[in-house]
Parts: C-alpha cells; sequence; structure tokens
C-alpha cells in the first residue's frame, strides 16, 4: 500500500525539550531510577477545593452541552472583571474568546494573523510554540535577544533594526518563560511605540501574570492605542494550578475575535461546559488560594536560588516572575547539553538545556520550582554532588 507524505507544514513543527527530557526521565524511573522532575512547568498544587466543587456542581446539573464557540457569557464577562481587576484593563466580554488553553489560543491567534512570507518577531530564548508554529505557517520566525546583561528584557533598539516591511506580528511574554523576566513600564512603552509606527500586530502572552514576585504585573495592552492591535492570551494552568483542565482565553480586537471563532467552529466546537462554569470560580477565588501559592513559590524562588548559586559554575539571577530559575552554566566550562545530561543520568534531576528555548539559551539551563521545598533542598544536594565534575576541569568541552 502506498501513502501520501504528510503536508509539508508538519515537517516544520518541533517538539518541546520539556517533553523530550521527561519521556528520558520517565524511563529511567521505570529502571528503578529515583529522578527528581524540575523540567515541566507545572505547579505541583492542585486547584483549588472550590474550583473542584463548582466543577462537581456544574456536571450534577447537567452543565455538559454544546456551548457558544467563544465562550459561555457568564465566563467571558468573569474574564472580562478579572482582567479589569488584576491588570487595570478594559475588555468588552465580547472581545473575550475562551478555548481549552492558552496554547490553543496562541495557536489560533497566529493562524488568524501570520501569512505565508509574514515575519513573526519572537523571544530567544522563548517558548518553542512561537518559533515552531510560525514556520508552520510559512511565516518567517525573527528571534529577539534577551541577554543577561539586559536582564532578559527585550531591546527595543534591536528589535527596530529586525523589522522589515513583512513583519506583521511582536510576539511578548512577560513574565517571560524561561527567563523570569518581566517588562516594565518603560521597556513596555517603548515597545508600545515600536508596534504604532511600524503598524504591527502584538501578540501578549500574559499566562505567567499572577505569578510575580516584586513589581506589579503590566500589560502591554493597557496603554494607549495598543488594545485595538493586540491580543491577549492567558490561562488557567499556572496561575490556578489548572494545567489538566485545559482552559484558557485570548481577548482580541473584534476583526481578529472573528477569525478565531471561524476556527473554533471549524474545529473543536466549544470549550467544555462544566469546566467554563468553574472557572468562574477559580477567578473569584473565593479561598484565596493564588495569592497563597504565590507566597509559597516566593519561598522556593528563594531556596532554589540560594542552593544553585553555590554551584561551582553556575550563576542565576533572580527571576521576578513565573517559577522558572534560568541558570548560567557558563562557569563549568561544559555545555548545557552535556550538564543536564550529567544531571538526569548521574545526579537523578531533570531539568532543560536552555538550548531547547533557542540560540541563545545555549549557555543556560532551566529549572522549575513549581515542586516541593524537601524536593528543591534534595535536588540542590544532588547537583552539588555531581559538580566535581566540572569543577575541576579546566576548559570547555569540544562536544
Ligand atoms: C509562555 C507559555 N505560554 C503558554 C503555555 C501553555 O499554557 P496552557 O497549558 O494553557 O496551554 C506555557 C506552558 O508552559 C508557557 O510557558
Amino acid at each position: 500500500m502506498s501513502l501520501r507524505g504528510l503536508a509539508s507544514r508538519i515537517g516544520q513543527l518541533e517538539g518541546e525539550g520539556a517533553l523530550a527530557v521527561f519521556a528520558r526521565a520517565r524511563e529511567l524511573e521505570r529502571a528503578g531510577r529515583s529522578i527528581i522532575h524540575l523540567e515541566l512547568g507545572e505547579p505541583d498544587f492542585h486547584p483549588a477545593p472550590p474550583v473542584i466543587e463548582a466543577a462537581k456542581c456544574a456536571i450534577d446539573a447537567g452543565r455538559d452541552r454544546y456551548v457558544p464557540p467563544a465562550g459561555i457569557p457568564e465566563l467571558r464577562r468573569a474574564i472580562a472583571e478579572y482582567l479589569h481587576r488584576t491588570r487595570q484593563l478594559s475588555v468588552e466580554p465580547d472581545h473575550v474568546l475562551v478555548s481549552p488553553g492558552c496554547k490553543t489560543a496562541l495557536f489560533m491567534t497566529l493562524l488568524t494573523l501570520v501569512e505565508p512570507g509574514d515575519e513573526v518577531l519572537y523571544p530567544d530564548p522563548g517558548f518553542p510554540l512561537y518559533r515552531s508554529l510560525t514556520r508552520a505557517l510559512g511565516g518567517v520566525p525573527v528571534p529577539y535577544r534577551l541577554t543577561r546583561e539586559n536582564r532578559f528584557l527585550p531591546d527595543a533598539g534591536e528589535m527596530e533594526a529586525a523589522i522589515t516591511p513583512r513583519t506583521c506580528v511582536l510576539l511578548l511574554n512577560s513574565p517571560g518563560n524561561p527567563t523570569g523576566s518581566v517588562m516594565d513600564e518603560r521597556v513596555l512603552g517603548q515597545l508600545a511605540r515600536l508596534a504604532v509606527k511600524h503598524d504591527l500586530f502584538v501578540v501578549s502572552d500574559e499566562i505567567y501574570a499572577r505569578i510575580v514576585y516584586d513589581a506589579p504585573f503590566r500589560s502591554i495592552a493597557g496603554l494607549p492605542e495598543m488594545g485595538e492591535r493586540t491580543i491577549v492570551v492567558d490561562g488557567f494552568s499556572k496561575s490556578f494550578a489548572m494545567t489538566g483542565w485545559r482552559l484558557g482565553y485570548a481577548v482580541a480586537p473584534p476583526e481578529v475575535h472573528l477569525g478565531l471563532r471561524m476556527l473554533v467552529e471549524n474545529s473543536y466546537t466549544c470549550t467544555s461546559e462544566f469546566i467554563q462554569w468553574a472557572a468562574i470560580t477559580a477567578l473569584e477565588d473565593p479561598s484565596g488560594a493564588v495569592p497563597a501559592m504565590i507566597a509559597e513559590y516566593r519561598r522556593r524562588r528563594e531556596q532554589l536560588l540560594g542552593g544553585l548559586n553555590t554551584i561551582p559554575g553556575f550563576s542565576c539571577l533572580e527571576p521576578e516572575g513565573a517559577f522558572y530559575a534560568w541558570a548560567d552554566i557558563s562557569g563549568t566550562g561544559l555545555s548545557d547539553r552535556e550538564i543536564a545530561r550529567y544531571l538526569l543520568e548521574e545526579a537523578g534531576v531533570a531539568s532543560i538545556p536552555g538550548s531547547a528555548f533557542g540560540a541563545a539559551g545555549a549557555d543556560f539551563l532551566r529549572f522549575s520550582f513549581a515542586s516541593s521545598a524537601a524536593q528543591l533542598e534534595e535536588a540542590a544536594a544532588r547537583i552539588r554532588k555531581v559538580s566535581s565534575r566540572w569543577a575541576s576541569a579546566p576548559a570547555r568541552s569540544s562536544q
């Protein structure tokens, strides 16, 4: 039997580094090894009890039907109110579109905006989907670098130099994965001026917006003239520890919203009804679960950073948001992949080599601190133990 080949766009898609490390870590576990999982961006919390209760009540009440493609009106209204309360954004509920996860919202947004040959500016290091999906759509991903010297914030001058008549989208992610940097008013103002001057859409991935430790989070969508050209994407996975519930949303200007709705109608029809009802309770957060989780992440940030910064050759800036330590390992003389391999195979600590997030991540490793304090302590001890491997090695290996 002969089969036709797959569509060429599939060959352009790249997998996620985290999932590849996770698969190897599970293999080692099956062989009897003890592994501490610091590779996945998955909170070790579960949703707050009132959210679980609300989902059960919604199922009992028969709220398991097809619903409008853009989401149930009650949740769209609750999201608009939430964004006003937590981000000072003035959002029309009509501009909200509920989706099964933030990734789906991102996927549909790029599908709506990117034509073959269009250029998309994206952060390097950054979430792998930005580059992968742009390429699959026939677009041209153009990286902008986030460097340690610039506290992993975008350099607007460098970005402007990369803009051409084919640039159509500026992708932003603050707080950022993997660096944990949070854009301040000054940077947001510079980027907003660029977007207006060059008539760009801005896709602002705000999935970590609630997880900030120092300054309050600001959305670029709140700046003058930005509401009409910004698509905010967000979700419940991180802020509400609801990864497996698959719930996210986009806030988009009307013509983009129409494109998104068409995609929903032509793909998954609507997002699960009872999960949407439970999400309203998550946003209201009657038990104060979100601030409690953030306080715990703040403690773990201190603990993990304290541990990593005592490892020979490691150096880590304090992340201002999200739950990742982005460790500069250039002082070890080994590559990110070599160190990640030692840590996983010999120390039983799973991390992600920085180059999985783009070429600019090659001297880094990402460690998630969404794991328990006891696991973080054990991870630091295990890493210290194997660090003698490189502490005595004088030169960078050629591998
Ligand atoms: C920057 C960023 N955007 C989006 C997502 C995906 O979120 P969701 O689980 O809602 O699809 C992640 C998850 O790791 C992320 O790090």
